[in-house]
């Protein structure tokens, strides 16, 4: 019991892992190499919540296609680098890290320097996520602010409170507002 109890958390350091979130590597879902590569300076003070506005993904087979479709899209259509987001968030919790937390995404034009961005997989204008992707992104922020890539007094924001979009739906933006370090005021 203790031998699997000290295996589990070197494995855990070992991946930089968060004990109490199922996160899909990069490698795991097949993503491609990043054509460029900028480091985030951390702890970020910024949090991003946006959703994908794309179909929602429950099983991994269909979420890994899904993530994949996601980041061909940013790459061979809107030209980008890479993924834009730090992490997208299956509708069962499960995390797919997208830049992660250490490098610059291409989420939230004008902060992507200071912030990173948990994308929800879907549309949520009538509904918000399941619980379990809404408490999987609060226990991200958590192990954020504990490995030291976020700032324990961060601002939490939804995507259209800072530009001009409609990311987020109406039920998802409503839910965040709920949230601790939601932020009224614009960094
Ligand atoms: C890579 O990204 C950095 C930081 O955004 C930028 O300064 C640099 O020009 C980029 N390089 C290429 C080849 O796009
Ligand atoms: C979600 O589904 C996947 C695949 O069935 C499973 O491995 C995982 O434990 C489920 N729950 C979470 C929180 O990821
Ligand atoms: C997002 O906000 C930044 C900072 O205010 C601004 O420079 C940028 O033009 C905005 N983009 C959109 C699409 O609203």
């Amino acid at each position: 019991m203790k031998t699997i109890l000290v295996i589990s958390l070197c494995w855990a350091l070992v991946q930089g892992a968060c004990p109490n979130v199922n996160i899909v590597l990069r490698s795991a879902w097949g993503a491609a190499a990043p054509t460029n590569v900028s480091a985030l300076q951390l702890p970020v003070s910024l949090v991003f919540i946006h959703q994908t506005e794309t179909p929602a993904c429950q099983d991994p087979t269909s979420c890994k296609a899904r993530v994949k479709d996601i980041q061909q899209y940013h790459m061979s259509i809107k030209g980008l680098a890479d993924i834009d987001y730090s992490f997208l968030v299956a509708e069962n919790g499960t995390i797919y890290e997208g830049q992660g937390w250490d490098r610059v995404g291409v989420h939230t034009e004008g902060y992507n320097s200071r912030g990173i961005s948990f994308s929800f997989i879907g549309r949520y204008s009538n509904n918000k996520p399941p619980v379990a992707a809404l408490t999987a992104v609060k226990n991200m922020i958590q192990c954020g602010i504990s490995q030291g890539k976020v700032d324990s007094g961060y601002h939490l924001y939804g995507h259209r409170d800072v530009n001009a979009t409609s990311s987020l739906g109406d039920a998802l933006h409503h839910e965040i507002q709920t949230w601790p370090h939601y932020s009224h005021t614009k960094p």
